[in-house]
């Protein structure tokens, strides 16, 4: 492969060496193109070494192979590592003013970014619209790591490891020389939609929570996890890399022993839950590093107060235990009245079956109101239609209950339809 690898000017542009080392060792023909404040931290010679190729931010050398149009053009992939906050800025107003910019610019090959800094700017909702611009644009911008920074403090804001880098990269570049990957038996149709989530971290919770009232017996729902399931598989098919919340999915969902940890799906991360406590617990934390958050699992609204540690035995003649209930958090409402993350696109699903009160749409556009999210899909439930059946039928309603999409046919084909909706959400955010 012929690989551009474009760094900027961060300390952790030594880490860049390696992931030199790394792509060479595997057989690519790697150009390094610095900016020059990246030649301040690492020098000419030390790139042209290592890659066999000259190492220069200058458009006016080498003029007559005009190398600020030629290496976008012939490269197969470009990654630049680090990606500086003023880089992300730079590239995100189309600047061409130097040669790392100028073959961004020419570049139609994969581009993925992996952003260094501190967490501040990192934080910065200046930076964050960058993010979002290039995301949108169809660059693959990391999820920088959290962890020591340059000096002693620490936070989201550090450059992966170069193995992590060069993976993710290379993951990126073959998935789009052949984006229709392979067809998945029982889940629908593949996603045709390319690699437009690919640099981003997305978190589904799937199937029903389950809450205890002794130790053999539970308040539960009738979701399967199917619709969950389809949501995180069609988003890996996408790029994106993904956590799955699995609250007690059915076995055959995700294979025989899926949703355990013992037996976790290929390339999603999959943390098994059964309470509702459990779920939030899991959802937040992964939600602290997450671009998108769709809450599909079938969340218990209320939990017995206390489960005893022993068997409720039935007492004849004394009539029905009483349970008593106590209402559990909203951890949707949470989320979307939170926001965790600047520019999280958080989604949520409300199963209705519609009643004297209103319709099913009429539910759904009052939920979406009310929980706060940016988009809801929601769906009749009832008569064989939404749980354990492979088909759905949805309405997405933005967070003024404005529908902003419908969808029917395998869950799979609802999934990818989510995911443009969520897309087309990020790609307005960031205009
Ligand atoms: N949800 C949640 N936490 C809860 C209940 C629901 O996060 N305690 C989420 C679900 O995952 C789903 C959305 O909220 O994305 C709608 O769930 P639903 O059960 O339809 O909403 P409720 O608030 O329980 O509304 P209803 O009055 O219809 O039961």
């Amino acid at each position: 492969m012929r690989i551009v690898l474009g760094v900027s000017g961060g300390v952790a542009a030594y880490k860049s060496v390696l992931l030199l080392r790394l792509l060479r060792e595997q057989g690519h023909r790697v150009r390094v193109v610095p900016t020059a404040s990246a030649l301040r931290f690492v020098g000419a010679p030390t790139w042209e070494a290592l890659s066999g190729e000259p190492a220069t931010d200058q458009v006016f050398e080498d003029v007559e192979h005009v190398p600020h149009v030629a290496l976008g053009q012939g490269a197969d992939l470009v990654v630049v590592a680090p990606a500086t906050a003023d880089l992300l800025s730079r590239a995100a107003t189309g600047r061409a003013d130097d040669l790392l910019t100028s073959t961004l610019l020419t570049a139609r090959c994969p581009v993925v970014m992996a952003p260094a800094m501190h967490t501040e700017m990192w934080e910065h909702p200046a930076t964050v619209a960058n993010v979002a611009t290039l995301r949108a644009r169809g660059v693959h911008v990391i999820e920088p790591a959290s962890g020591r920074l340059t000096g002693a403090d620490t936070g989201p804001g550090r450059l992966p490891e170069p193995e992590e880098i060069a993976r993710t990269a290379l993951e990126i570049a073959t998935r789009a020389a052949d984006p229709v990957p392979a067809t998945d038996p029982g889940q629908g149709e593949p996603s045709v939609q390319g690699q437009d989530l690919a640099g981003l971290h997305v978190v589904v919770s799937a199937g029903g929570t389950r809450e205890p009232i002794d130790p053999v017996r539970f308040i539960g729902n009738r979701s399967s996890g199917r619709q969950g399931a389809a949501l995180a598989r069609a988003a890996q098919a996408r790029g994106a890399r993904v956590t799955l919340v699995a609250a007690n999915l059915d076995g055959e969902v995700l294979g025989p022993d899926a949703g355990t940890a013992s037996a976790p799906v290929p390339d999603i991360h999959v943390v098994p839950v059964e309470t509702t406590a459990q779920l939030r617990e899991a959802v937040r934390t992964a939600a602290a590093t997450a671009d998108v958050v769709v809450m599909a699992a079938a969340v218990a609204d209320f939990r017995p107060v206390s489960a005893p540690g022993a068997k409720i035995k039935k007492v004849p003649g004394q009539g029905p235990a009483p349970i008593v209930l106590v209402e559990n958090p909203d951890v949707l409402a949470e989320l979307a009245h939170e926001r965790l993350r600047p520019g999280q696109v958080v989604v949520g699903f409300a199963a209705e079956t519609g009643d004297g009160a209103g319709s099913v749409l009429d539910h759904g556009r009052e939920k979406a109101r009310r929980k706060g999210a940016d988009l809801l899909v929601v769906n009749a439930v009832g008569d064989g239609r939404g749980f354990g059946v492979d088909v759905n039928d949805v309405t997405i309603v933005d967070g003024s209950g404005e529908v902003v999409a419908t969808s029917s046919g395998s869950k799979r084909e609802v999934a990818d339809a989510v995911w443009d909706a969520v897309v087309t959400r990020a790609a307005a955010a960031a205009r």
